[in-house]
């Protein structure tokens, strides 16, 4: 297997910030389906998976997760079968309506959608265990792509041309990719997570995953929690993009320049300040979000 995986650091200007300096590292560009942190998660998975001989990838998700889009695509790229269990029976027959599933089953994905009930069972061995005779032998990717393999992916997003920057600031999900960022800093850097789920429960899981301590995690910028938007966020995330021309999706990475744009503004950084924030990618998710949103009569993201 062959993968390419360098990004570039591309310094921003934008308005709304002063002071400090603003580089965003473009994850999201390693690959134009297999978005950003999402392909750091998976190539030693696939690493395994290949020596280990397996020939089917099943994992789990949402019905607009980016996991589930990458993985689909992941597959077909490098010659896995590959099974999606999705949370929501009732989104069986509405696939043509979602862009993120119609996009996995197009990329070769069979999707076995099951009820919420059932999807908090997803890491019982007796859940494992009946998938297995339903699907036969499979490599098993957790939700979100979080396992060690993942994090060493992540350990990568970091090179030795960054170790100027004095805060990096990513995302927040499961805690993988902080974990892997966090592993690889330097003792004079600093990480800040931008959580983009609601409770402090993270800080524990990530606290779990990684030996060092120079990290915090923002927990105020969830706008109501997973997969929640606000007007201001939308039209925040559209005056970055007319400004900078960088799109950000509006589950992660949106809400992770919202909020370090807001902290910028409340002085929390010291003048001079080099910052650098993880493009992670999930631009897939923004036609899902907008058909949600259109249909709530508000503004789209462009
Ligand atoms: C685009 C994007 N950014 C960030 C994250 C958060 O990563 P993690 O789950 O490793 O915390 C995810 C998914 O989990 C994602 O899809």
């Amino acid at each position: 297997m062959n993968f390419k995986l360098n990004s570039r650091n591309q310094p921003v200007v934008f308005s709304l910030i002063k002071d400090v300096t603003l580089t965003i590292k473009r994850e999201d560009e390693i690959h134009p389906y297999i978005s950003g942190n999402k392909y750091r998660k998976l190539k030693y998975n696939l690493l395994a998976a290949e020596e280990q001989g397996f020939e089917t990838l099943l994992t789990f998700g949402g019905a607009y997760s980016n996991h589930i889009a990458a993985t689909a695509s992941a597959g077909s790229e490098f010659g896995f079968k590959t099974i999606g269990i999705i949370r929501g029976d009732e989104l069986v027959d509405k696939v043509s309506d979602n862009p993120t599933l119609s996009f996995a089953q197009k990329c070769g994905m069979e999707l076995k959608f099951i009820s919420r009930k059932d999807y908090r069972e997803k890491s019982s061995p007796e859940f494992i265990v009946n998938l297995k005779n339903r699907f036969g032998d499979f490599y098993l990717l957790p939700e979100g792509g979080t396992n060690d393999l993942a994090i060493k992916g992540c350990e990568e997003i970091l090179t030795e041309n960054d170790n100027d920057f004095d805060y990096i600031c990513t995302p927040v999900g499961t805690g993988g990719t902080i974990a892997g960022v966090i592993n690889s800093t330097n003792p004079n850097q600093k990480v800040i997570g931008f959580s983009a789920l609601k409770g402090d429960f993270l800080k524990e899981e990530i606290a779990k995953l990684t030996t060092k301590d120079n990290w915090s995690l923002l927990t105020d910028f969830h706008f109501g929690g997973y997969g929640k938007t606000s007007n201001e966020l939308i039209a925040f995330i559209n005056k970055f993009k007319e400004e900078t021309n960088i799109s950000l999706d509006p589950v992660y990475t949106g809400k992770m320049i919202f909020g370090l744009v807001d902290l910028i503004q409340k002085n929390k950084f010291k003048k001079g300040t080099k910052i650098i924030a993880i493009h992670t990618g999930g631009l897939q998710g923004i036609e899902g979000m907008n058909s949600i949103l259109k249909q709530k009569g508000l503004e789209t993201i462009k």
